[in-house]
């Protein structure tokens, strides 16, 4: 089976967060299925650059909504790649939604329509000699591809994953005529969204099947407090919807293997993590002496709570931890958790900034991992922690409710547990996780039986493929049965 993918961004290629690990990590889990997967994503720079001369042109759109493009297909790793080269939409500075002053590219309204309508174009058998036999969206940026190929008449199935909902591509109608869509799209079971048009909105309107990345988001989206505006669509298309968890790639973040740290270990040589903590906290800037380390690697928005964590902080520095924040985003919850690092020299660090190898030196040196999200669809950053060795603390929403086991009597006897969970997600219920986990850190031998057990949970790709798999046959089965 030949699938396509459609996405902005893809691990190790273009990355902003866990949309390219998991975009990135998929299609390898499905090849060992049988499923032949080939992604199309934008022509940025940074990915030009890493396909160097290894790609090949394929074809030429002379008019992709007003802009030329030329299809390229590399390989990069076990990756099968089609790159969407539009000099006029990806060849600039910043990243692939912003630029570099951090402002939303003024035109990402074209540019990923245009990701979505090359890939219609390429559904309905554009590409001389390969036509996918089911087409798999990712986010809003992708999302009007399903829209695209309704109104060409292409059957070929689409799946369409919703990595987050708060991020929904609306823009004013009055550039439906620029994208190449005619205005009786713009209607209420297709594009139209509280006066303007929304992206995410058509493509939930015509997937076949609608997936998220968690169960529990899954019924959360159904709700207005986490559907934000797009509950009502969800519950009419309730029978398309899918929760399937994400997996993690575990050649990539693999404490024994891990190029990325001083010191590799596993769960029989956990005691090694000490190198990897005198480096990191070295690298931070912090003092070298005993406490827990409990760090925390994420984008700063308001979803990720990491206001909450500037407030409460200071219950593990007062009782002698140490705090590491390495992450990027909202200048105001940059600024509280500098507050908070300035009270407390040496014992608190806030890094701004994205980089790969330091988040996983943050993972190999850690104690805990904190992450108190108001809303997480998966999360990735908790399973990372989980095969670190690093303990989770986390708020009980999405994907974070069912992949961290709360270390509560019970769990703790049977010996299930790996991590805090909190609710309700506010800063005192983040205050009282952190106290649990500080008391718990006191006894080493049950710190230690958490972290063997986290070690040993198996968040691989296995299972979740296998439900990606027979969704995509099962979708592909009935269009054959249909045609
Ligand atoms: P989200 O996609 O909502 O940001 P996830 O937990 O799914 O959350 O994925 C976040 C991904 O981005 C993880 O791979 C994490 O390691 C990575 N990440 C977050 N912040 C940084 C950072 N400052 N530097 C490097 N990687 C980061
Ligand atoms: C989104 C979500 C995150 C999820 C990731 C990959 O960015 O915020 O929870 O893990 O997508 O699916």
């Amino acid at each position: 089976m030949k699938i396509l993918s459609v996405t902005s961004e893809l691990f190790p290629v273009i990355k902003t967060g866990g949309l390219a690990d998991v975009t990135g990590s998929l299609p390898k889990a499905l090849a060992t299925l049988g499923i032949a997967t080939t992604t199309l994503l934008p022509g940025y720079p940074v990915v030009l650059r890493q396909i160097g001369q290894s790609g090949v042109p394929l074809m030429t759109f002379d008019d992709l909504l007003g802009k030329r493009a030329t299809l390229l297909h590399a390989r990069v790793e076990d990756l099968d790649l089609l790159v969407l080269d539009a000099p006029a939409l990806f060849d600039r500075p910043g990243g692939p939604y912003v630029d570099e002053a951090g402002n939303d590219h003024p035109d990402n309204w074209l540019r990923f329509a245009a990701l979505s309508r090359a890939a219609a174009e390429i559904a309905a058998g554009a590409l001389p000699g390969w036509q996918p036999d089911l087409v798999h969206t990712h986010d809003w940026q992708s999302a009007l591809t399903s829209v695209y190929m309704r109104d060409m008449g292409c059957r070929v199935p689409v799946v369409l994953t919703i990595h987050n909902i708060a991020f929904q591509g609306q823009f004013g109608a009055d550039r439906l005529a620029a994208i190449g869509l005619p205005d009786r799209l713009n209607t209420t079971d297709c594009l139209e969204y509280f006066g303007d048009i929304s992206y995410l909105k058509g493509g939930l309107q015509t997937a076949d099947i609608i997936t998220t990345v968690s169960p529990t988001y899954a019924r959360e989206i159904l709700t207005p407090r986490f559907g934000m505006g797009l509950d009502g669509v969800l519950n009419e298309r309730v029978m398309a919807l899918r929760g399937i968890v994400n997996g993690i790639d575990l050649d990539i973040w693999n404490p024994a293997t891990d190029p990325h740290l001083p010191r590799n270990y596993d769960a029989t040589s956990l005691r090694r993590k000490r190198e990897n903590r005198e480096v990191l906290l070295e690298r931070f800037g912090l003092d070298q002496d005993e406490g827990p380390v409990f760090s925390a690697v994420t984008r700063l928005t308001w979803q990720k709570g990491m206001d909450m964590f500037a407030d409460a902080a200071d219950e593990v520095l007062r009782q002698g931890g140490k705090v590491i924040v390495f992450g990027k985003g909202d200048h105001a919850i940059e600024q509280a958790l500098r507050v908070t690092a300035a009270r407390f020299p040496g014992r608190m660090a806030v890094h701004i900034g994205y980089d790969e190898p330091t988040a996983h030196l943050i993972h190999g040196g850690s104690d805990a991992i904190v992450q108190p999200s108001r809303f997480e669809p998966c999360g990735l950053t908790q399973l990372y922690a989980l095969r670190y060795g690093c303990v989770p603390v986390v708020s009980r929403t999405g994907g974070l409710s069912e992949t961290i086991i709360d270390a509560n009597d019970a769990a703790m006897s049977a010996r299930v547990a790996t991590g805090f969970q909190f609710h309700p997600v506010n800063t005192d219920g983040l205050r009282l996780a952190l106290r649990r986990a500080l008391d718990t850190y006191a006894d080493p031998r049950q710190w230690a039986r958490l972290q063997n057990q986290g070690m040993k949970t198996r968040f691989s790709w296995e299972r979740s493929a296998e439900k990606y798999a027979a969704i995509y046959t099962n979708l592909v089965s009935r269009r054959a049965a249909a045609s």
